[in-house]
This record gives C-alpha cells, structure tokens and sequence, in this order.
C-alpha cells in the first residue's frame, strides 16, 4: 500500500517523529525531502493505517489499532504541534526547524508543547463529539455566586491527560530504547508541558437574558487557546534549566547543574546539553542559520534585525500589500470596501 505511505502529509511524518522516535531513537529521519510532497489528508479509519505511520513503537501501535478516532485526533495534535511551534518561535533564531539532537533546550520545549498539545487536542474533541469514547467533563463541584450557574460542555482535561501521556509517553516508558538521561528529561518536559496544560483550564461563561440583559450566566471550565500555553511554555525555554545525570542516593536522576543541591523544579523545563547558537548552519548541529529569515529593523525584541541576522548585516526588499479601505455604510445593512495598495519595506538576513 505504497501510494498512501507517500501520501503522508509532510506536515505529520515531521511532527509524529519529534514526538516520538528522532529524539529518543536518535534515527536519522524522513528529512526535508518530505516536506515536498503536498500535505494530502490522511484519514485513518481502518487498522492496517496504522502500519503506515513512521517511528511508532509497540504500544502506541496497539493504541492506534485499538481506538482509530483517537488515532486521528492525534494526527491533528501532530499538526498542531508543528504550526504552533513555528508560530511561537518566528521572532527567535531558532525558528522551531528540526532540531537533532534530543538533549537540548529546544528538544525540552518541543516535548513539552508536544505533550500539552496531544491531551489539549483530545479534551477537545471529547467535548465536540469528534470521539465516541468520551464527552463533556464533569460539573465541577464547587458552588457560584447568585447568577452564575454551571452549564455548557467542559473540556474534557482528565480523559485528554490520561490518553495524551499514555501514546507521548510510550517512547520514553520503553525499556531498551535511548538513554536514560534522556529518557528522564523527556518525561520530565512532557509533564512540566501537561502540568501548564493544567493551569490553562479556566472558567468561562456566557450571558443569557433577556435581550443580553446577563442578568444569568451559565459558566464551564474550558482551556485556554494552544497559542497561550506555547507562549507560557516559551517563556519557560527562555529560563530552562541545565541539568546533570548524576547519583543522589542510590538512584540516578537529573539535578541542575549550576545551582546549589536543590532538585528540579516540577514547572521548570530542562535540558542536558547547551546549544548553539543558531547563526550559522551547522547540519550536524541541528542548526539552519538565520539566512534569509524575515526580521525587523525597529523591534527591540528577538527578531531585531542585528540580533536576529547576528551583526552579518540584512537587506531590504519592497513587499506590495493590499488592504481594505475607503469603507462605507449602506443602510442597511451592508459595507462597501475599495482596495488599497501600499508598498512597505521588509528585511531579511544577509
Ligand atoms: C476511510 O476514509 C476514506 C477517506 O475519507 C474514505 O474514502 C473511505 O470510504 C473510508 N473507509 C471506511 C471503511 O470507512
Ligand atoms: C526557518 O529558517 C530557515 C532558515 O532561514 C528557513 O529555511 C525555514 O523555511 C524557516 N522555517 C519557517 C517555518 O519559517
Ligand atoms: C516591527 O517592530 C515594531 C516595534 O515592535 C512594530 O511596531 C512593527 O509592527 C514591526 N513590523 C513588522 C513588519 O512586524
């Protein structure tokens, strides 16, 4: 069944392989070549599928055999993953390409956000009706204020963490594969990632009344947008962790590496081996360079174009935009819009 395997939307060979084989089997993988073949849809809706997803192991396997809907529901988290992690690092050098080496900073965030965005994934869907398995999760038990009332289809957090950490775990909980230092810090970074996942399940509500009176408002606990627990999850790349392998007591286990004995943290990301730092490509380094990348004269952020381009200098090209403009209000009720060009000066590396 050869043509489907090549119709493996690039966007998932990619994804499903940092989340589970590259970093911990350390394989050479389906490298950028893959991401030439047009995303098609995959749909997995029969079992022998499940032989054509690259680098599984064993039980994620049977898990996929044994409940196809999660399967597909996981596939989309792969893509999720993938977008979200070069939405959430445009602005920095490392632009979330694929990273080799599993010891590092980035390897830690990709974990962490790959952990989060599996169950993030399924507590949706459990509250969309994508999976038959699942639903709403429960009303909680605590009571609201006068006006305010329980209601509405909670996402369903409990069934997305206990199914999410069961397939992006797998990897790690096998006996043979990958070091064991490597294994703790990934499965350390995949809790810190479900443990912000946690913190992002908040209270939402929305009014009833008459004509928008809100004088009731029916309230269910929802998670945060993915784009908010990256950005959470980003800010712990920025301060992560290095740790060391080391014996404390009669067992080994990562411990920072410049800091008095303390252990690590449960909300702190960590990492095993410093990184380059993402000027220059360096295949053997998992690095592409900051060449031709897009960045901004102005910003006093990452993506200044002298941090972001390393002081090698950025050149300017003239990008033409097209806008809305010169709107008006027909009663009733309709809007008239003409289009406007502008031309803007944009940057990339030199
Ligand atoms: C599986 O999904 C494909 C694509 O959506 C569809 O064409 C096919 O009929 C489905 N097969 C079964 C057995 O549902
Ligand atoms: C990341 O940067 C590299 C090097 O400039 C570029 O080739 C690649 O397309 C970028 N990826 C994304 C998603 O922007
Ligand atoms: C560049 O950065 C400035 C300051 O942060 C911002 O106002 C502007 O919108 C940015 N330009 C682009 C093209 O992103």
């Amino acid at each position: 069944n050869t043509p489907l395997q090549l119709k493996l939307p690039a966007c998932l060979v990619i994804p499903i392989n940092v989340i589970i084989s590259q970093h911990i089997k350390q394989k050479p993988v389906i490298g950028q070549s893959a991401l030439s073949h047009t995303p098609a849809s995959l749909h997995i809706n029969q079992t022998q599928h499940c032989k054509l997803l690259p680098g599984m192991v064993s039980s994620q396997a049977q898990l996929c055999r044994s409940n196809l809907e999660l399967m597909q529901t996981i596939i989309q988290a792969a893509r999720e993953v993938k977008k979200t992690c070069q939405k959430t690092f445009a602005d920095m050098r490392w632009n979330c390409s694929f990273n080799r080496n599993p010891r590092t900073r980035e390897a830690a965030f990709v974990y962490a956000l790959s952990a989060a965005t599996i169950s993030h994934t399924i507590a949706r869907a459990c509250t969309s009706g994508d999976l038959r398995l699942c639903s709403c999760g429960p009303i909680p038990a605590q009571i609201l204020e006068p006006g305010y009332r329980w209601g509405g289809c909670a996402d369903n957090l409990h069934y997305g963490l206990i199914m999410g950490s069961k397939f992006s775990d797998a990897p790690m909980k096998m006996k043979r594969a990958g070091s064991h230092a490597n294994k703790l810090m990934h499965l350390h970074n995949a809790e810190v990632g479900r443990q912000a996942l946690r913190d992002a399940l908040v209270m939402k509500c929305k009014c009833h009344g008459v004509s928008g009176s809100c004088s009731i408002r029916t309230c269910w606990k929802g998670l945060q947008d993915l784009r908010e627990i990256a950005m959470d999850l980003k800010t712990k790349y920025l301060s992560a962790t290095k740790v060391v392998h080391r014996l404390v007591g009669t067992r080994k286990q990562l411990v920072p590496k410049d800091i008095d004995i303390r252990p690590v943290r449960e909300n702190e990301l960590v990492y095993l081996q410093s990184s380059p730092d993402f000027c220059s490509r360096i295949d053997k380094q998992g690095s592409v360079g900051t060449q031709d990348r897009q960045c901004n004269k102005t910003s006093l952020g990452s993506d200044n174009c002298d941090l972001m381009c390393c002081g090698r200098g950025y050149n300017p090209y003239m990008e033409k935009l097209v806008e809305r403009c010169h709107c008006k209000y027909h009663w009733c009720c309709y809007v008239t819009c003409k289009k406007c060009e502008r031309i803007v000066e944009k940057y990339v590396c030199k």
